[in-house]
Parts: structure tokens; C-alpha cells; sequence
């Protein structure tokens, strides 16, 4: 990476937490086409989870992640030990405050301070020029977005659209955990969320109405149940009662016991997204 640097190349940084699948692959292809060192990092991260959450039985396989890596080009490859990222007697943590309050950040106390904390100490080691997010993952790409600027953090942050399956489920390193009948009832979620985009393009401006109906469409698939609907704006993540202006509808729910999130921005003004 030295030599890279030395020679003036950007390095383009992708942070993962492994199980790679496609909507990784298309973050290391997008910092690949800005012709950037690909740098991705491989880490589970166990601050970001809760002492319920499902840190011990997250999906891991190293052997097929370096497999996928090799195969997408990437440059460097960096898989610390949790004991290097984050010895005894450290004492330090990242903590961002108001958009981390909503969504997830209600349901999961202290995700994203376990979130900032990892990748601003990632980026440090790093030292990447510019940094790839799926914005699959809205709120989190938001709090980045905040930390970097608050912190005067000298990195481009740059997002990638969601990957979806042929049926529009996104894609998630969780779906594997996932059986038959649940993989069906998953659609559920972006139907709600292509829902709410018809009725925000054809004039709906109340956002309860719009939760109402996507409640609706999620509740009446099986083995499903809501953590959160909400309207929010997408900087701030604070709720929208009236929309009219762009809008990022944000959802949680169970299937089974496999927790998924999922989001679409919409603007009632555009005639496209
Ligand atoms: P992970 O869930 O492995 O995701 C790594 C990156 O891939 C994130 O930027 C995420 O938004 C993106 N991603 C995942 N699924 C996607 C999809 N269907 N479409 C587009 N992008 C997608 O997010 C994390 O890891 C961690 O929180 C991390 C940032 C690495 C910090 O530990």
C-alpha cells in the first residue's frame, strides 16, 4: 500500500464485516472504476452488537471471502484480531448524537457508537482517501457522513445503491439465516416500500397514512413483526409529517427471528426516484 501511495494512487477503502455477497462485490467494483488501490477491510465488529444480538452466529467464512476477493482485483485485504482492534485497556469510543437517536438507534442502544468507533479507527489504520457505503444501510451512511465532517476527517465518503435480489429483496449477509417460507414472506418489506412510493408520487403527503399502509402489507405476511416503519428526512433521519420534499422511508422487522432493515428514497417531486 506504501508503494501505491508513493506512486500517487488513491486508496479506495470498503469496510465489511465479511460473508461478502454481491452488494459488497459492487462497493470493491465501484472503488475499482474510480481506479482507486482497493483496500477491504473484514471484521465483525463486536461493539456494534447488542448482548441479545446475533454477534456469536454471524455468518462467517474467511476462506470464501478471500476467494471473493481475489477474484474482484482487490489490492489489500486487512482482517485484524479483535484483541488488536480493541485491546483491554482501551478506553476510547466514537459517539454521534441526534441521528443516531432514531430508527435503528432506538432498537439497538449503542450500535452506532460500536459503528463510528470501529470505522473511524479502520479509516485511521487505513488511511483511505476515499471510503465505499451501501446505502442499503441509510442511517448508517448518514452518521458516517456526519462523523467525517465533524471530526474533519480528510476522506471522500461515497455511496452505492442497493443490491436487490430478482424479487427486490436486498441483499444481506443475515438472508442466508433465513428459511423457505420466511425467503418468500421477506419480499414483504419492498413491496411496502415500492407502496409507499406510489402513494407519495400520486399525492399522498400525510407519512402516517403512508406507514399505515406499508404496516399494513407487512403485517399481513406470515411470521413477520415490526420493529419501526418511519418517514424520515435523509440527512438528519428526524421524522417527516408532511412530505414534500425528499423523503427516506426506513423500515426494521423480524421474519422469523432474522431481523432486516430496508429503505427507498423518495421525492414526490421527481418524476423518477
Ligand atoms: P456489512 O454489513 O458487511 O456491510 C458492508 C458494506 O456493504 C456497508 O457499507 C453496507 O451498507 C454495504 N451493503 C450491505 N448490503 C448491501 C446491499 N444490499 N446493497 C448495497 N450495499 C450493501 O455495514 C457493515 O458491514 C458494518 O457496519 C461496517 C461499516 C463494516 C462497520 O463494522
Amino acid at each position: 500500500m506504501a508503494a501505491a501511495r508513493r506512486d500517487g494512487r488513491w486508496i479506495g477503502f470498503v469496510p465489511t464485516m465479511g460473508a461478502l455477497h454481491v452488494a459488497h462485490i459492487s462497493l470493491i467494483e465501484a472503488a475499482k472504476r474510480d481506479d482507486t488501490f482497493v483496500v477491504v477491510s473484514i471484521f465483525v465488529n463486536p461493539t456494534q452488537f447488542g448482548p441479545n444480538e446475533d454477534f456469536k452466529n454471524y455468518p462467517r467464512d474467511e476462506t470464501a471471502d478471500l476467494v471473493t476477493c481475489r477474484r474482484a482485483n482487490v489490492d489489500l485485504v486487512f482482517i485484524p484480531p479483535v484483541e488488536e482492534m480493541y485491546p483491554p485497556e482501551s478506553a476510547t469510543a466514537v459517539h454521534v448524537s441526534r441521528l443516531t437517536e432514531t430508527l435503528c438507534g432506538v432498537g439497538r442502544p449503542g450500535h452506532f457508537d460500536g459503528v463510528t468507533t470501529v470505522v473511524t479507527k479502520l479509516l485511521n489504520i487505513v488511511q483511505p482517501d476515499s471510503a465505499y457505503f451501501g446505502q442499503k444501510d441509510a442511517q448508517q451512511l448518514a452518521v458516517i457522513r456526519r462523523m467525517v465532517r465533524d471530526l474533519n476527517m480528510p476522506i471522500e465518503i461515497l455511496d452505492c445503491p442497493t443490491v436487490r435480489e430478482a424479487d427486490g429483496l436486498a441483499v444481506s449477509s443475515r438472508n442466508v439465516c433465513l428459511n423457505k417460507s420466511q425467503r418468500e414472506q421477506a419480499t414483504c418489506l419492498y413491496r411496502a416500500l415500492n407502496e409507499a412510493k406510489t402513494l407519495i408520487k400520486s399525492g399522498q403527503t400525510d407519512g402516517v397514512a403512508v406507514v399505515d399502509a406499508m404496516r399494513q402489507i407487512i403485517e399481513d405476511a406470515d411470521q413477520t413483526s415490526i420493529e419501526y416503519i418511519s418517514v424520515v428526512d435523509p440527512a438528519s433521519m428526524q421524522p417527516v409529517k408532511r412530505i414534500e420534499r425528499r423523503v427516506l422511508i426506513a423500515l426494521a422487522a423480524r421474519i422469523g427471528k432474522t431481523r432486516l432493515i430496508d429503505n427507498l428514497q423518495v421525492d414526490p417531486r421527481s418524476r423518477l426516484g
